[in-house]
Order: structure tokens, then sequence, then C-alpha cells
């Protein structure tokens, strides 16, 4: 079985268990690079055309205007055929509740019909919070499967749990 993991992941300054810290590689992507390792699965990185900004303050401000305005950020580059893959991991921050607007302007080009979709989420105490009703319309016609929630400090410890997921 042919997977894919689509997922957005920002570098740069973000709390990590309660503390502001430069992080070199975002939470999302360790756990994306995981189910890469694990299952061979390919890897896309949703990436915005205008980056977010790497202070934390800034970046959480555009990103609230962002989700206020329901925006479609323009991305760098786009997917637009999953038709070879039979599981699609879909990956994200949690994001004032939801996914970052990168994802829906991601997610709203494909066509999940009849496709697995396995959602992970990395966050800072809420987990997938509202997400999980966003994604049932993003990914129309999927099969959602049991979604993985770890909080972003606990990211480096994962790979167990991240394996008993895929598996499950
Ligand atoms: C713009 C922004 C908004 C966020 N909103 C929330 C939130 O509502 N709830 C939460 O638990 N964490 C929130 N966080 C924290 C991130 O979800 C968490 O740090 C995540 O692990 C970051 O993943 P990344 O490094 O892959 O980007 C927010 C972070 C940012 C930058």
């Amino acid at each position: 079985m042919s997977g894919l993991v689509v997922y957005f992941s920002r570098n740069g300054e973000n709390y990590f268990g309660g503390e502001l810290k430069n992080l070199e590689k975002g939470n999302t992507e360790v756990i994306a690079e995981y189910i890469h390792e694990l299952t061979g699965a390919d890897l896309f990185k949703v990436e915005p055309s205008v980056e977010y900004p790497i202070d934390y303050m800034e970046c959480i401000d555009v990103a609230k205007k962002e989700q206020k305005q329901n925006a479609r950020p323009e991305i760098k580059e786009t997917l637009n055929d999953i038709s070879s893959y039979d599981t699609i991991y879909i990956g994200f921050p949690n994001w004032w509740g939801t996914l970052p607007m990168p994802m829906f302007t991601q997610l709203e080009q494909l066509d999940f019909g009849g496709k697995t979709v396995k959602p992970f989420v990395t966050h800072e105490g809420s987990g997938f919070g509202t997400s999980k009703k966003d994604l049932k319309k993003l990914c129309a016609g999927a099969d959602i499967k049991n979604g993985l929630s770890i909080p972003g400090v606990n990211v480096g410890d994962a790979k167990g749990t991240v394996e008993a997921w895929i598996n499950e």
C-alpha cells in the first residue's frame, strides 16, 4: 500500500512546553519524517509563497488575520494528483484551533474519493481543536481514521506512539 504525507510545519520561534524556543525543525515535520522512515511514505510539505514571520508573536497575528478572512494563502508548489496513493497522512500544527490556512489552499485541490486519511496534529494543549470538522469537508469522500495528537514538546520521544498509530 503506498502512502503519502501531506503536511505543514513552520520552523522558527515557537512555544515548546510553555517556553519560547527557536526550532530548527518544526514539530510536525519531525512526525512526518517518522512516518516516512517507518512506512516509506512520500513526503509533501505545503509551503506558503510568503513565509510566516520567525517571530512567534508576529506569526500568531498574521495567522489570526488569515483565519478571520478565511484566506487561501498562495503556496510555493501545489500537489494536484494523489491517485497513485491509498493512504494519505495529513499533518499540521494546531493554529488557532484548526489547520493553518495554507493547508486549506492545498487540500481543496485534491480528490479524496476512496482514500484512507490518517490525520495528525502537534499542539501546545488544544489537540485537534475543531480541525476534524474542517478535515471532513476538506477530504470529502475519504475514510478518515483515528487521529494522532502529540504535544510539540513530546515529538522527540513519539516514534513508538507514531508506529502504533500507523498500525492501528
Ligand atoms: C500561529 C500559531 C497559532 C497557534 N495556535 C495554537 C492553538 O490554538 N492551540 C495550541 O494548542 N497550540 C497552538 N500553537 C502551537 C503549535 O500548534 C505547536 O507549537 C505546534 O507543535 C507547532 O508545530 P510546527 O513546529 O510543526 O509548526 C500555535 C502556534 C502558532 C505559530
